[in-house]
């Protein structure tokens, strides 16, 4: 296993636990992310997995926003075009199949960018958290959050200081109930 890999990749069977109404309940999208999404926003979410921030990004940004779904799972995509289209909220929402060490998407204007459960399984971080600091808009934040399963306290931190490097500053940590999380702003 490469040096900054800790994980594998989720796979799709464990949709039915992150798409559950337990979870919606314990990590109430508008709570997490209200303060920084507002309508017409651009969002991305990173590692979408079966789109539940993806759909609740959504109806957050409104009929004027839009919100980018990224993955490198295209059954993941799959999963998250059909609950999307099922929340009528496929509208403002673009698909997009990236590789493992390639997001693939550039000059995005992103004002919010989510990677929720996600950064853990990237083989490249350091490269993956340098493309996220280049889509986001000079004022736009950046959410990081890992679970506290899979990622030690010691993890976090280096996941921290990779950030870091990667031109992104820290702004407020997030006190969830089973994850470790940061907001970043990028760095001036
Ligand atoms: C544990 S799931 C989390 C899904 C979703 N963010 C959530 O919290 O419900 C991790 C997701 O990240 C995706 N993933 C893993 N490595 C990735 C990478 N390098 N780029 C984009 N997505 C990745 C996986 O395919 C999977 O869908």
């Amino acid at each position: 296993m490469p040096e900054e890999s800790m994980g594998h990749v989720c796979p799709p069977s464990v949709i039915k636990w992150l798409n559950s109404p337990l979870r919606r309940l314990l990590q109430n999208p508008r709570k997490i992310f209200g303060t920084y999404v507002n309508p017409g926003n651009t969002v991305i979410d990173l590692g979408c997995g079966g789109g539940l921030f993806t759909v609740a990004l959504a109806e957050m940004v409104g009929k004027s926003g839009r919100v980018i779904a990224v993955d490198l799972q295209e059954e993941m995509l799959r999963i998250t075009r059909n609950f999307a289209t099922k929340k009528g909220v496929m509208d403002r929402i673009t698909l997009h199949q990236c590789s493992e060490k390639d997001i693939g998407l550039t000059d995005q204007n992103v004002d919010f960018a989510l990677a929720f459960y996600v950064v853990h399984e990237v083989p490249d971080r350091k490269g993956f958290l340098s493309q996220v600091a280049a889509l986001l808009k000079p004022d736009a934040t950046f959410m990081l959050i890992e679970p506290k399963h899979h990622v030690k306290a010691e993890q976090f931190d280096q996941i921290l200081g990779e950030a870091k490097l990667a031109g992104l500053d820290y702004h407020t940590q997030i006190k969830m109930a089973m994850s470790r999380g940061m907001v970043f702003t990028v760095g001036s």
